[in-house]
C-alpha cells in the first residue's frame, strides 16, 4: 500500500471527537493551511506543512489540494441500497396528496419494492447497486449502512445480504449490513407470523449482517413484536437498530435505549419525553430530512434534540419509497436550511458522530491513527456545501489512503 501526501489545503476540517454532542457538536479542529499524510491507510499528520513533512518517512504519492478544502468521508449510518425496481409512478400520486400509508393500501409501498425485489436476479441487484454506490461515493460518501428488508423471507432475505457482501467486494465503500426482515408484513400474514418468520430466520444471518432492525410502527411491527425480535437478534449476536416515530409515537424510542440499540432512525414524531431519555443515552438520533423533503411532512426535532444533548446523526435514508436521494452534500443543505443545524453541527453529524452510530470510532475526523477517509472539495471552505447547494463539491476521494475518485 502506497503512502499519500496532500499539500496545499485550505483548510482541513473535522469534529473534535466520537461522538460529540451538545456544545460539542459545534467544535470543529480546523487546521489552516494544512498538509496531511496518510501511511498504510491510516492518518499519519495533519497540521501545518512543515510539521507533517517531518513525518514523512518513505516516498509518497503528493497530492496539490489546489487551495481547496478537506473533510472527512461521509458516513451514511441508514439506506435500503439493494432493491429491484423504482416507484416512480408512485410519484405523482405523492404530487396529488397520497399519503404514505394509503400507497402502501393501494398495493404500492414497501411490498411492491418486494416483489420486484424477489423477482430480479442477485447479479441484475449487484450491477444497480454498484451503479449507485458510485454516484454515493462520487458524492463523497466513504462508509455505508445498507439494510436487507425487500425480501422478507429466508431465500430472499440472504439472497440481498449476499448482494451486499459482493457490493463490498467490488467497490471501494465500506459497506455495514443490517437484517431487516421486519420491515413489513406480507400480505396474507400477520405481523405475528413475521415475526416469528424472522425470529426464525435469525441463525441463517449470523456472520452475514453485523445490525438488526425493526420497522416500528402501526401497521408494521407493534412495541411487542419489536421487543420479541430485538431480543432475538441480541442472542444471536447482532447489534440493534431501529425504526422508531416515523409516522407515530408509539413507544419505540423507550424500547430502543431499553434494549442497547446503537441508533434510533427516523425521529420525525418524537415527544418531548422522549428528547429527554434520548438525550441521556449513548444512542444515537438519527435523523433523515430528505424523506420530510420526499414525503412533504415536518422534519425532525433537531434543535432541541442537539440542545438537551443527543448525540444526533444524518443520514440519506436511500430507499425508492421514502427518498431516492444518495447525496449527502443535500441532506447537508437540509439539515442547515430546514432543521436549523449549524454547518459545524451538520458535519460532525455526518462524520464523526455517524461514525458512532455504526460503532466505527476509527472514521469520521481527521487525526493521526484514524483511518485516512478523506473528501478534497472545490471550494477552500466545507460551509460552501449547504451553502451552494444542489451539486457536487468533491473533487477528489481518498478511501483508506488511496484515491478512489478524482
Ligand atoms: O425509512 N420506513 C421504512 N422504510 C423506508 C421506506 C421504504 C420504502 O418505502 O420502500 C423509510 O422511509
Amino acid at each position: 500500500m502506497s503512502s499519500l501526501l496532500v499539500v496545499n489545503i485550505a483548510q482541513a476540517v473535522s469534529g473534535s471527537a466520537t461522538p460529540a454532542r451538545g456544545r460539542k457538536m459545534r467544535e470543529l479542529v480546523i487546521h489552516a493551511p494544512a498538509a496531511i499524510y496518510a501511511r498504510e491507510g491510516v492518518i499519519q499528520a495533519v497540521g501545518p506543512r512543515e510539521l507533517v513533512e517531518k513525518e514523512v518517512s518513505d516516498d509518497p504519492v503528493v497530492l496539490d489540494a489546489g487551495g481547496g478544502a478537506v473533510i472527512p468521508g461521509f458516513v451514511d449510518s441508514h439506506t435500503h441500497l439493494v432493491f429491484g425496481g423504482q416507484r416512480e409512478d408512485e410519484f405523482d400520486l405523492k404530487i396529488a396528496g397520497a399519503s404514505y400509508q394509503e400507497i402502501a393500501a393501494a398495493g404500492g409501498g414497501i411490498i411492491s419494492t418486494v416483489e420486484a425485489t424477489r423477482r430480479a436476479a442477485p447479479s441484475e441487484l449487484v450491477e444497480t447497486g454498484l451503479g449507485y454506490l458510485r454516484s454515493a461515493l462520487a458524492h463523497g460518501t466513504t462508509t455505508m449502512e445498507i439494510k436487507s428488508g425487500y425480501g422478507l423471507d429466508l431465500e430472499n432475505e440472504l439472497k440481498i445480504l449476499e448482494v451486499i457482501a459482493e457490493l463490498g467486494r467490488r467497490q471501494p465503500v465500506e459497506l455495514v449490513p443490517t437484517f431487516m426482515g421486519a420491515h413489513a408484513v406480507p400480505p396474507g400474514m400477520s405481523a405475528q407470523e413475521q415475526t416469528q418468520r424472522v425470529i426464525a430466520m435469525l441463525p441463517h444471518v449470523q456472520g452475514k449482517a453485523e445490525y438488526c432492525d425493526v420497522f416500528c410502527e402501526g401497521g408494521y411491527f407493534g412495541l411487542d413484536e419489536t421487543r420479541a425480535i430485538l431480543a432475538a437478534a441480541r442472542r444471536a449476536g447482532l447489534k440493534l437498530r431501529l425504526h422508531a416515530d416515523q409516522l407515530s409515537s408509539n413507544g419505540g424510542v423507550q424500547l430502543a435505549l431499553n434494549m442497547g440499540a446503537r441508533s434510533v432512525d427516523h425521529l420525525e414524531q418524537i415527544t418531548p419525553a422522549e428528547i429527554i431519555q434520548l438525550a441521556d443515552s449513548s444512542c444515537a438520533a438519527t435523523l433523515l430530512p430528505g424523506v420530510s423533503l420526499f414525503l412533504h411532512y415536518g422534519y425532525p426535532p433537531a434543535r432541541r434534540l442537539i440542545d438537551e444533548g443527543a448525540i444526533v446523526v444524518l443520514a440519506s435514508n436511500f430507499n425508492p419509497g421514502s427518498c431516492m436521494c444518495l447525496n449527502l452534500q443535500l441532506i447537508f443543505a437540509l439539515a442547515c436550511t430546514q432543521m436549523r443545524m449549524t454547518t459545524a453541527e451538520s458535519l460532525i453529524a455526518l462524520t464523526a458522530n455517524a461514525a458512532w452510530a455504526l460503532d466505527r470510532p476509527h472514521i469520521g475526523r481527521l487525526e493521526p491513527g484514524l483511518q485516512a477517509d478523506f473528501l478534497l472539495l472545490d471550494s477552500p471552505g466545507y460551509r460552501m456545501i449547504p451553502y451552494f447547494f444542489g451539486g457536487n463539491h468533491v473533487k477528489v476521494v481518498v478511501k483508506k489512503g488511496e484515491v478512489v475518485v478524482g
